[in-house]
């Protein structure tokens, strides 16, 4: 058995955080790791680690079983895992974790499927579990309905004298309210000690974390429990009913941490704002905005309504009006939508029009260039000041290849205007061209000297620019 004497040390600031992610989550009923399912677009088991990461935690292991490989792929290979081969419980999955982290500190224990725990609980947990000097410390709760958590057991003087179980529990036990969260500060060489005598002699068969306290104050240490007034906190997601609520909760937290920074959401419960998005001041988020994890949105923007942002940059002052825009980057007082689509590894530049109708893909369109309505951008690169007319399509694609197109700088597009990529640069060549690459510009040509050159390009604004027009497709060409 370990020494009584608990002294704590100067290396009582080194802090190891353990992320316990193993289990099979069989109450989801779904294919997925429990742990990988999202909340507002981020896996339950990255909450929980950008927490640890917040805390300073000098090490952080993450203990990994069922469904290991989809739990790397959402937090990186990089980091540090413990592999629990069988599932044989919390406080099993704890000890092989435990080969990973030194003595001399404390460690953090935290629940992979508790995605709702704040950083700053964390912080006012360790603060309280290292004045305390208690050997172990539990972040508790009191909760109307406590079916299905530990529940904590205290003496008439109020100290901690354990968690019991839900299934071991009897029916007196289960009436109290204070439950375990899961989340827990060790000191670490004293968990070491009390963890190498668990049993799994209870109802479940499964060595318990839990059971740690019971061991660490039979053997004359301190307990103690930090009860926090926020319940949500504490939420544990076994099903998809769960993970709904805690979706919802995430999402009330994100937006109003959003106004409270100064951004204008209209209809905070009709907006979607993943986690980690950056949103400038006097923007305003009209409803029916879907805005993904890791956006960027400047200031004095209005984003919807029914915006859909995935992985994208806004600058200061745009407009984006029922409008998806994907892993691209928009400039400054864009104007976009309504019904815009931008696909990804799109660079707008500032002062850009992208209309009603128009798909815009793999392209740089640059500064003050209008596409107004109906019109198809896909591998080009559009220079400044360039006007499409209604009905542009850029015919990027021979059924075998996607060519590029390039669109000069003041270029005058007409209306219904297929710019074939890639094309002879000069009318003359035309001729002497195949039909099927020409047509569309042949069809430019003839239906402008038709109507006098009204609505389209060819000699209306001017040759000038029509050479402009005819230039797609150059640079492949030589
Ligand atoms: C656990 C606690 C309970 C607490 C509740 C809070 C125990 C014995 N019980 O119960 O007191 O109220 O959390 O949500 O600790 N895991 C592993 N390996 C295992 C078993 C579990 O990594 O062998 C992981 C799971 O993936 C999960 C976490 O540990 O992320 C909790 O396990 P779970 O089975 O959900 O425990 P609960 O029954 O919820
Ligand atoms: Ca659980």
């Amino acid at each position: 058995m370990y020494a009584k004497k608990f002294e704590r040390g100067k290396a009582m600031s080194n802090i190891s955080t353990v992320i316990l992610a193993a289990g099979a989550g069989t109450r989801m009923k779904s294919s997925k790791a429990k742990v990988v399912h999202k909340v507002c677009g981020k896996p339950m088991v990255k909450w929980v680690y950008s927490q640890a990461e917040k805390i300073n935690s000098d090490k952080i292991v993450t203990v990994i079983g069922h469904g290991r490989e989809q739990v790397k792929e959402v937090l990186g290979e990089d980091k540090i895992y413990a592999v629990q081969e069988q599932q044989l419980g919390t406080g099993h999955a704890v000890m092989g974790a435990l080969e990973k982290i030194p003595d001399g500190g404390i460690v953090i224990v935290l629940c992979g499927d508790a995605p709702l725990i704040t950083a700053e609980t964390l912080k006012a947990a360790t603060d309280f579990h290292i004045k305390s000097r208690c050997a172990a410390t539990v972040i508790t709760a009191d909760i109307d309905n406590p079916t299905g958590y530990g529940r904590i057991l205290r003496n008439e003087s109020g100290s901690v004298l354990g968690i019991v179980e839900e299934k071991d529990a009897t029916d007196e036990q289960r009436k109290i309210k204070e439950i375990n969260s899961g989340s827990y500060c060790f000191d670490t060489a004293l968990l070491r000690a009390a963890i190498s005598n668990l049993k799994n002699e209870n109802a479940a068969g499964e060595y318990y974390l839990t059971d740690t306290l019971a061991i660490l104050l039979e053997n004359g240490y301190e307990v103690g429990a930090f009860k926090i007034p926020d319940i949500t906190e504490l939420m544990g997601i076994n099903n998809m009913l769960q993970l709904s609520q805690a979706e919802k909760i995430m999402r009330e937290r994100i937006n109003k941490a959003h106004m409270l920074e100064g951004v204008t959401v209209i209809s905070p419960e009709n907006t979607y704002i993943g986690a980690d998005v950056t949103i400038g001041t006097d923007t305003v988020i009209l409803p029916g905005s879907i805005i993904g994890e890791g956006c960027v949105i400047g200031n004095g923007c209005i984003i919807g309504p029914n915006a859909n942002l995935k992985e994208c940059e806004i600058g200061d002052g745009s407009e984006i009006n029922s409008s998806t825009i994907v892993k691209s980057r928009i400039g400054k007082n864009v104007n976009m939508g309504p019904y815009a689509y931008v696909r990804p590894n799109c660079v707008i530049a500032d002062n850009v029009k992208v209309g009603d109708f128009v798909e815009v893909k793999n392209s740089n369109v640059g500064e003050g260039t209008k596409i107004a309505h109906l019109t198809y951008v896909g591998d080009s690169d559009v220079g400044s000041g360039v006007n499409f007319g209604c009905g542009t399509v850029t015919v990027n694609y021979d059924s075998k290849k996607k060519h590029r197109t390039t669109i000069k700088d003041g270029a005058f597009i007409g209306c219904n205007t297929n710019l074939k990529a890639p094309t002879q640069p000069q009318v003359q060549p035309l001729r002497r061209t195949s039909r099927a690459a020409l047509s569309p510009l042949r069809e430019t040509v003839r239906r402008s000297k038709k109507s006098g050159g009204k609505g389209n390009t060819a000699n209306n604004p001017g040759k000038a620019r029509l050479l402009n027009i005819l230039s797609c497709g150059r640079r492949h060409n030589g």
